[in-house]
């Protein structure tokens, strides 16, 4: 069964009555255009409180341009991504503006208001003069409805049904083909379907799609490719923290940008330094993120450049939201940079991805799960097409980490290596390796790459 992430969303709000999630969905082409940004009194700390409406004081008009340019009309030229479907953020003459689109949840349907905003913020590229403000297109577009009814009550009951193997999937997979093995975890038992789904990246994930997939520019390479990388093993040294789990909260993203940075300190240390990140902290703190539904790495890289990252130890995963409450003597670390590789979102592809894997280390990707993957135990994935009849399922977009790619010698495949958060147990180690070059499950759609700046006693 496949139906979208944002209907499902939908239903929790309405279990739930949380706010929390961003349904919008959004395209590239409805962001183009000019833009008047309504902004609050500035002058305020990364405290500043954008949750709600402010009274706005003064206003900014910019034109947002192909392929990722803004502009002011005075000429100034900067730069902008939309985030997925979700929202954008400008850098423009030192300042950096970050505002989901505006959506309205009214009986079980979504509207977009792509043209609007929500409350978002600005500040310098320093961090200093924090202010709110709301985003309005100068010229309209139309409000979109996604109306992806099923019946609600029903759907709501087969989501807490538990999960059942299902052997004959299982057989029907490894039967098909030989790239890669399938097999029944004992442990998806303990699941219902929805902590499954969570586990994949829950409801705020939906469906990817590009942006503007094709006229990216082509990249230019200073020296070839290695045939194969695996920062787990580059001249014998791991360049990797451990595997983790991240249980049955939709927090893939955290997991994935924290063994991001852990990996990337590493390999800028030479190991002298192995931090483990509080991937609790953005479930508990992040206001650019949906805590347990969901969130995206590049808004990750961007709340950990603007409001630092701890230690594991600090503030320990418990797998659902908590008080935002950290102990004053933590330290932090912050990002120089974060960007979708490529340089803007619907920039990515395969010699992108391996030029920054190589030259800077791992970065975040999502892809699309399907029902056959979380039974992945080893080889080469690619989408069956399978359908588990016992199961329903939810298409899912699931956040994790690149470390590296290869090629079967006996085969000739192409794969990337890829770091899981579900634990040592599953697929090869807590790994697993998917097709390269063909976008499979939209792998090559949305990779994220973060730069941490490393504590000065390690320079
Ligand atoms: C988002 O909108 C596009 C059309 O612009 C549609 O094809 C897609 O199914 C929508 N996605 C969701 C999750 O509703
Ligand atoms: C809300 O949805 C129900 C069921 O789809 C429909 O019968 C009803 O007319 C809708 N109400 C409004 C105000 O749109
Ligand atoms: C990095 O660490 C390894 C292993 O500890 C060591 O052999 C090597 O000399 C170090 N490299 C540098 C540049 O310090």
């Amino acid at each position: 069964m496949r139906l979208s992430g944002v209907l499902v969303c939908v239903l929790l709000l309405c279990v739930e009555g949380s706010l929390g999630d961003t349904p919008a969905n959004c395209t590239y082409e409805e962001l183009l255009g000019t833009w008047l940004f309504h902004v609050s009194k500035g002058g305020h700390d990364r405290h500043v409180d954008c949750s709600t409406e402010a009274t706005y004081v003064s206003t900014v008009t910019v034109t947002l341009q192909k392929l990722a340019v803004a502009t002011d009309p005075l000429g100034n030229t900067g730069f902008f991504t939309i985030i997925y479907n979700q929202g954008f953020e400008v850098v423009l003459n030192n300042y950096k503006w970050f505002a989901f689109s505006k959506y309205d949840v009214k009986n079980g349907t979504v509207t977009s208001y792509c043209d609007q905003t929500l409350p978002g913020w600005v500040h310098d590229v320093l961090g200093n003069n924090w202010a709110c403000f709301v985003g309005k297109k100068v010229r309209p577009v139309t409000a979109r409805t996604d109306y992806r009814k099923l019946s609600h009550a029903n759907h709501q009951e087969l989501l807490q049904r538990p999960y059942k193997s299902n052997p004959e999937f299982i057989k029907s997979i490894n039967s098909w083909q030989k790239s890669w093995r399938a097999v029944s975890y004992p442990e998806h038992e303990a699941f219902t379907l929805q902590e499954l789904y969570y586990r994949a990246g829950g409801p705020a994930s939906s469906i990817p799609r590009r942006a503007h997939p094709t006229d990216a520019p082509l990249l230019k390479l200073n020296k070839p490719l290695p045939k194969q990388w695996d920062w787990r093993d580059v001249n014998g040294v791991n360049y990797l923290s451990p595997i983790r789990n991240q249980g049955t909260c939709g927090s893939c993203y955290s997991f994935a940008t924290m063994g991001l940075l852990e990996a990337r300190i590493r390999i800028l240390t030479n190991n002298s330094e192995t931090p483990i990140f509080s991937p609790q902290q953005v479930l508990s703190c992040s206001q650019y993120s949906q805590d347990c539904d969901g969130g995206f790495p590049y808004l990750i890289g961007k709340y950990v450049q603007d409001f630092g990252i701890v230690d594991e130890s600090c503030f320990p995963y418990i797998g659902k939201k908590s008080p935002c409450k950290i102990p004053e003597n933590c330290g932090r670390v912050y990002t120089a940079e974060y960007s979708y590789v490529g340089g803007f979102y619907g920039g990515c592809s395969e010699t992108a991805m391996m030029a920054e894997l190589v030259e800077n280390g791992p970065m975040a990707v999502s892809f699309e799960v399907y029902p056959d993957f979380i039974h992945y135990r080893g080889g080469i994935y690619f989408h069956t097409g399978l359908r588990d009849t016992v199961n329903p399922f939810e298409l899912t977009n699931h956040a994790v980490l690149l470390v590296g790619y290869g090629q079967d010698e006996e085969t000739g495949q192409k794969y990337w290596i890829v770091k899981n958060s579900w634990g040592t147990r599953w697929g090869e180690d807590g790994f697993f390796r998917i097709r390269k070059g063909n976008d499979e499950c939209a792998i090559e759609s949305i990779a994220v790459a973060v730069k941490p700046i490393i504590k000065l006693q390690k320079l």
